[in-house]
């Protein structure tokens, strides 16, 4: 079984939906399984006319994929293929996490004496990466709001290499202009990486808006049943190379094939769970903004929504990630903590169980951003003293909207 199996071969013209189920299947050629099987070997057989060894008898180890699995393996590269396909890449890598797609990628592309641009905002993991971790290897850090282009071509240096940011922006859920931004990156000859994990592509394909690389956390919507860990970064073939060269080889950060088999299959549905969470998580906003408990909602889908008129020119639909804030956050954080039944009160998003967390915000400085001056004043414009994060899931919507109700009402 090493690269003989064949792929399912779709027709040129495969709408998103039919790629989601089907880009990048095998049939396996033992069984014709049209189900992806698990294939758990970490090491497959090199055998002459693989392509293993060349015309005078040198193993060409780079030819033979299935090498090893800390490369890739038969499961994993059918949850790739399929990704790629996803978002419109030329290749893709899988990784253990969203955050080993974020490392590994900030590892492979910057060196010691580089210059990174973040957005000011973004997953507390990434931006802790890059304040804390990345400094300590010699890279120079800037963190701006992507939000202002002024901002970020004003960080531009010479030794500028990449920008990095979100869209939606985990948790304030500010949207960021892709295309612009990627137009500014190219002028000034800097690659552009978009963790689109708020967005999935169901929403957003940032690379045909010129961004370079497009990271997933797949634990998130991709996956949508919160039972595996992943990630990704998807996006031109020698780029995925190079950071597969060092994230999977050196780094390790290489996802397991049970993980993909997992997160294939939620791939399935992803366009209907998409669908199903942004229309109810539309439904669920326009209930919290009439809700006299609740003093600002943040929904790319609100006409309120800061970047409404661009959500709507990059979305093709607006996700299933919700901000809110009320007043005295802690004590509502208590209440929804103590009465939510359907909604569950608990850390992460994307899943098919809807999920609520308050994000205080004087802890977010203390942990994360450490934002000052006007990116502090502009954070608290979105989060107030704290924001509750909910990611919708697929209950019916108006026991999502009950279940918040009763929590909210005193
Ligand atoms: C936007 C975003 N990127 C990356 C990550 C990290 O993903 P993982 O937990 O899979 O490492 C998260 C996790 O919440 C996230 O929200």
């Amino acid at each position: 079984m090493s690269n003989s199996f064949v792929t399912h071969a779709l027709p040129s013209t495969a709408g998103p939906e039919t790629r989601a189920v089907d880009a990048g299947l095998l049939i396996d050629p033992t069984t014709g399984a049209i189900a992806p099987n698990i294939s758990m070997s970490v090491n497959n057989a090199l055998m002459p006319g693989d392509g293993a060894f060349s015309a005078d008898g040198v193993e060409d180890l780079a030819a033979l994929p299935y090498l090893y699995a800390r490369w890739t393996n038969p499961t994993v590269r059918q949850l790739e293929q399929r990704l790629a396909a996803l978002e419109g890449g030329e290749d893709a890598l899988a990784s253990a996490t969203g955050m080993a797609a974020i490392a590994g990628m900030m590892l492979t592309l910057l060196k010691a004496g580089d210059h990174l641009i973040v957005s000011d905002v973004c997953y507390a993991g990434a931006a802790e990466l890059t304040q804390r971790v990345l400094p300590e290897f010699g890279v120079e850090v800037t963190a701006v709001n992507m939000a202002r282009l002024d901002l970020v071509e004003a960080a531009i240096r010479p030794n500028t290499r990449l920008i990095h940011c979100e869209s939606p922006v985990n948790p304030i859920l500010r949207v960021i202009d892709l295309a612009a931004l990627s137009a500014l990156a190219r002028r000034n000859g800097l690659l552009v990486s978009v963790d689109s994990t708020f967005a999935t592509p169901v929403a957003t394909r940032p690379l045909s808006l010129g961004v370079d690389l497009v990271i997933h956390s797949l634990t998130k919507f991709i996956n949508g049943h919160g039972d595996a860990l992943g990630g990704a970064v998807i996006g031109r073939r020698e780029l995925v190379a190079q950071i597969r060269g060092r994230a999977g080889v050196y780094l390790g950060a290489t996802l397991s094939a049970h993980s993909a088999w997992l997160i294939m299959r939620g791939i399935d549905t992803l366009y209907p769970r998409m669908r199903m969470a942004s229309d109810t998580a539309m439904a669920v906003a326009g209930f919290l903004e009439s809700h006299p408990q609740v003093e600002r909602v943040l929904y790319p889908g609100l006409s309120s929504h800061p970047q409404h008129d661009l959500a709507k020119r990059q979305m093709d639909i607006f996700g299933g990630m919700i901000g809110f804030r009320t007043r005295d956050p802690k004590a509502t954080a208590s209440r929804l903590a103590e009465r939510l039944r359907v909604v569950h009160y608990a850390f992460s998003l994307g899943h098919q169980r809807s999920l609520v967390v308050l994000l205080d915000t004087d802890e977010m400085m203390a942990s994360t951003y450490r934002l000052t001056g006007e990116s502090l004043a502009d954070y608290r414009a979105y989060a107030g003293d704290g924001l509750f994060r909910l990611s919708i899931g697929l209950e019916t919507p108006d026991d999502i909207i009950g279940d918040l109700d009763q929590a909210l009402t005193h």
